[in-house]
């Protein structure tokens, strides 16, 4: 169990969206510090969060974040993006560049903070993953085959980080308001709501958040018929 009362939290992209919600959250549920971090940390607005920089894609931004940030005893994995980009139409550039920020980037900062989170006692780590880990779109092929790897990471540092004292919760949800879908015009959650769910999962040790109900739904059609999440499949469609 990890209280947010009292907690040293770090938020990975911190600057807007999600992850700023999540450090309006933390605060409120009482937490001693959050580190709010962002590639440029002028861009923090939070009076009480403790700005620091970082580019989750640069192994020395990372070591040194986790040189000034010693006290952390929650790690939110929040920091993505989406290039829009298509398998079989997009520069490779942006295919690898949505692995590097989405996947290698929470790798990168779990690796650099598991061992101060184990020496603080244990604590906890959230991913932040999508419904699109579960189910693809045409023109987000890239960014939902980013999030299904990083689901598979966080299944995988789940079971190597309990024997630590670490527990691990990775968080789903389908569309959110922020600046990431600006272009989209879909039923959207709040970052509020994600970020109340997320701090629920972390003080529950959930291993699984599902943050909406389409989430849910996909979710039930991963152990149906394929047909069911790609009805375009279906014979005579
Ligand atoms: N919005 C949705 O519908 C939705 C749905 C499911 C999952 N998610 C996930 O939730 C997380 C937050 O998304 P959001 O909607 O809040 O997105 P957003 O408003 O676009 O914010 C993205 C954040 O990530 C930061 N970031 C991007 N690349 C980075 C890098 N290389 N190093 C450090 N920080 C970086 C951005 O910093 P800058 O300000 O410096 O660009 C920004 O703070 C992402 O992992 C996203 O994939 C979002």
């Amino acid at each position: 169990m990890t209280d947010i009362k009292g907690s040293v939290a770090l938020v990975t992209g911190a600057s807007r969206g999600i992850g700023k919600a999540l450090v309006q959250a933390l605060y409120e549920r009482g937490a001693a510090k959050v580190y709010a971090t962002a590639r440029n940390p002028k861009s923090i607005g939070h009076p009480d969060a403790v700005p620091l920089a970082l580019e989750v894609t640069d192994q020395q931004s990372v070591a040194a974040a986790a040189i000034a940030a010693p006290d952390v005893t929650i790690l939110i994995n929040n920091a993505g993006i989406s290039l829009g980009a298509s398998f079989l139409d997009s520069p490779l550039d942006d295919i690898r560049r949505e692995f590097e920020i989405n996947f290698f980037g929470p790798l990168l900062t779990t690796r650099a903070f598991a061992p101060i989170l184990e020496r603080n006692g244990g604590g906890h780590i959230l991913n932040m993953h999508s419904v699109l880990s579960w189910v693809t779109l045409p023109g987000v092929e890239a960014y939902s085959a980013s999030k299904a790897a990083l689901w598979s990471q966080t299944n995988g540092l789940r079971l190597a980080l309990r024997p630590r004292g670490i527990g691990v919760t990775g968080l789903h949800v389908g569309y959110v308001d922020t600046d990431m879908t600006a272009g989209i015009d879909a039923p959207k959650v709040s970052p509020q709501h994600v970020a109340q769910v997320a701090l629920d999962g972390i003080e529950a040790d959930a291993p699984e958040v599902l943050a909406d109900e389409l989430t849910r739904q996909v979710k039930a059609g991963l152990s149906a018929d394929i047909t069911a999440l790609y009805p375009q499949l279906a014979a005579g469609a």
